[in-house]
């Protein structure tokens, strides 16, 4: 750790800290579903679902969820389907796909219990170290650091600490920081009570200082630099890509594919569909001649029907959907035929729901 960071840390007074933060807590915290109870599956799950999602959307998803898998061997038997169609909604399926082999591998070499040894955990599919330091901490009540990029922020802030929290080396600065001023008497409620205060109080943009429970011990605040805290620089450009995509019937089967099993929204089912070009070509053309090329389906394809617009972290999808006959499959391939009963068996991006929704409402 930094020489200046140490020093700091020699005046910062540990202990009225966490009894501050810790009554706040006890007194404030929400009434979330996975705070019933320290199940370690439970708390698994719910750190899971909350990587890359809101509180207020885990929540439904996280109670549905656990009654249709109350257990680790409840999970651990289900079909990669079935866990996709809960997943469906939640985005970032490959969380849903990490966590089912990571519950199966945990019923078959630890006999169905979550492992509290960290070398064990991160071993596990999709258990980073902050996942890792959330099961230890939360349900284990073990010393251990959980550090997102909510922890980073209120740390920042608290130590003003000017490392850059882009950069995945700084994130062992806030853990070795974490580990020194954590309450060794309740670990648990100590990590919950930082994840609350980035939640409710010290958040990105207008942190609410005047209701901050430990303000007192908060060096940014005093320094009046708590609006430029954490520093953060800019990732990548987010790209644009124009899709066309097509709802295509012929008697009482719609025609879907399955997206590959490596890459973004892998293993999930959606209307075929291109990314197409600017040019000559229509996008209905471009369309048509890529279900032929591609699938091998001949169909006529309507006039645009709709727009529909998803935003991933790294990219927007622009959807052009498109309804069609199709004229001629017997040729076809890499495409599964369905009625719309069946469809429910199938997991869908949220993108896709929503150009089935657009059909419906059109037809
Ligand atoms: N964000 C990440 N983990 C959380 C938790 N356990 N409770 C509330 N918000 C969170």
């Amino acid at each position: 750790m930094e020489e200046i960071l140490q020093k700091q840390l020699m005046h910062f007074q540990k202990e009225t800290f966490q009894r501050d933060l810790l009554e706040w807590y006890r007194r404030e915290k929400r009434d979330l579903p996975w705070r019933k109870d320290q199940d370690p599956y439970k708390v698994w799950v719910s750190e899971i679902m909350l990587q890359q999602t809101r509180v207020d959307t885990v929540k439904p998803f996280f109670n549905q969820f656990i009654k249709k898998f109350p257990t680790i061997e409840a999970l651990a038997e289900a079909d990669e389907e079935e866990v996709l169609k809960a997943w469906e909604g939640l985005g970032y399926y490959s969380r849903a796909r990490n966590l089912h082999s990571a519950v199966k591998e945990v019923k078959e070499t630890y006999g169905g219990k979550v492992p509290d040894d960290p070398k064990q955990l991160e071993k596990l599919k999709g258990i980073g170290p902050y996942t890792k330091g959330a099961i230890l901490s939360i349900a284990y009540n073990l010393p251990e650091p959980a550090v997102d990029g909510n922890v980073m922020r209120v740390v920042s802030r608290i130590l003003t600490i000017w490392e850059d929290i882009a950069k995945p080396k700084t994130r062992k600065i806030f853990e070795s920081v974490i580990r020194e001023i954590i309450s060794k008497e309740h670990p648990s409620d100590f990590n919950q009570a930082l994840m609350e205060l980035g939640a409710l109080v010290c958040t990105p943009t207008s942190p609410s200082c005047l209701l901050c429970p430990v303000r007192k011990h908060c060096a940014a605040y005093h320094e009046g630099v708590e609006e430029e805290l954490p520093v953060k620089t800019k990732t990548k450009a987010h790209r644009q890509v124009q899709i066309a995509a097509a709802v295509l019937k012929k008697d009482d089967f719609y025609y879907i594919h399955k997206r590959p099993s490596q890459g973004l929204l892998a293993n999930l089912w959606e209307f075929p569909n291109c990314e197409t070009k600017r040019g000559n070509l229509s996008q209905k053309k471009q369309l048509e001649q890529f279900l032929q090329q591609e699938y091998g389906i001949e169909s006529t394809i309507g006039d645009l029907a709709g727009t529909i617009q998803h935003v991933f972290s790294h990219l927007t999808w622009n959807i052009s959907v498109f309804f069609g006959h199709v004229k001629n499959d017997t040729e076809m391939k890499e495409i599964n035929k369905v009625t719309k009963d069946e469809m429910n068996q199938y997991a869908f991006p949220v993108s896709h729901q929503k150009i089935f929704s657009l059909y419906q409402e059109q037809s």
